[in-house]
């Protein structure tokens, strides 16, 4: 099957109450690591680039990539999208690049130029057949000289900004600041999700995917391996899993995990240099490291309950 957009999944995974797994991709190891679960998992996928991914690899290195991904796995649908793209530009030229979705992120802007620059992207999208994700409130980490952990509650999406939003910008699908962030700092002192916000927007917007980013969970066992192997991560704290299910299973039908990737990388790495100190070759801690990806993929797909799904998204 050749690259899909979001359409289809967004359909199944709204009528059946699941959302669909968005990873950041940054290397090789990763890809392959996400891939092996979803392909034995039968799972839709979403793999994303950010602009530190692109920065680090380059997108013409992730995008071969990705190809390969698309051509040994025809089963399953797979879908490429532009981790939160700041302008207009950087949009059009992954369109151009032949990528299946963009999310357009102009959550920093005043609320009318976030509708506008949005409502523009979907005018060169849609007519090639790419979907475009927007963002509405403001979350923590990306936009980190806005938005401190401390202050997520305070830029929670407003429903009737939502409702507008939609319908005057055209978007495909809405990321909501819900009480998440980026990272693995999400929480000060507990986790608290805006779950009325949540529903009242999904009330509000029957049959509309929404966009549910910083869903990461920070599990403690990998907080833990990497405390014990030379880490140093106080006080790390993420979603915990079951809210990210609740949410999946409401109007979510998109969940991006990036951060519970990298700690599982890490992870396993650290346990890697800790026991082998002698060890030097890469493909001893980053092999390990890309079994310890799939098996962290295998369990989100289940958390967010897109396993098995693949060929109703088809
Ligand atoms: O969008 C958030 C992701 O975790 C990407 O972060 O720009 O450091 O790759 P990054
Ligand atoms: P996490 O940092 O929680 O993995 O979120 C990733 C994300 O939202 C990417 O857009
Ligand atoms: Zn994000």
């Amino acid at each position: 099957m050749a690259l899909v957009n979001t359409k289809k999944m967004f359909e199944m995974a709204y009528k059946n109450g699941y959302a669909v797994g968005a990873f950041n991709v940054n290397n090789m190891e990763i890809t392959q690591g996400i891939i092996a679960a979803v392909a034995e998992e039968k799972a839709p996928l979403i793999l994303q680039v950010s602009r530190g991914a692109r920065e680090y690899a380059k997108n013409s290195y992730l995008r071969a990539i990705i190809d390969v991904v698309v051509e040994e796995n025809p089963d399953i649908p797979v879908a490429i999208n532009l981790d939160h793209g700041d302008n207009f530009e950087t949009c059009k030229q992954f369109v151009d690049d032949g990528f299946t979705s963009v999310m357009i992120d102009g959550s920093r802007l005043p609320f009318e130029e976030n509708i506008a620059v949005t409502k523009k992207v979907c005018e060169y999208a849609h007519p090639r057949d790419v979907v475009v994700e927007a963002e509405l409130g403001q979350l923590g980490g990306i936009e980190e000289d806005v938005v401190g952990v401390e202050d997520v509650e305070k830029h929670i999406a407003d429903p009737d900004q939502a409702v507008e939003f939609v319908e005057k910008s055209g978007c495909d699908s809405l990321a909501v600041a819900c009480g998440t962030s980026h990272g693995a700092y999400k929480f000060k002192v507990e986790p608290k999700l805006a779950f009325d916000v949540l529903e009242e927007i999904g009330r509000r917007l029957p049959g509309f995917p929404l966009v549910m980013h910083g869903s990461s969970s920070v599990l403690k066992e990998f907080v833990d391996l990497i405390n014990k192997y030379g880490g140093a991560m106080p006080n790390a704290m993420g979603v915990p899993e079951e809210a990210v299910t609740k949410a999946s299973k409401m109007a979510m039908c998109k969940v991006n995990i990036d951060t519970d990737l990298r700690l599982a990388l890490t992870a396993k790495i650290r346990q890697v240099f800790a026991e082998k100190p002698s060890e030097f070759d890469p493909r001893k801690y980053l092999g390990p490291g890309r079994d310890a990806i799939k098996a962290m993929v295998k369990h989100k797909l289940h958390v967010v309950g897109c396993a098995g799904k693949a060929a109703e998204c088809s």
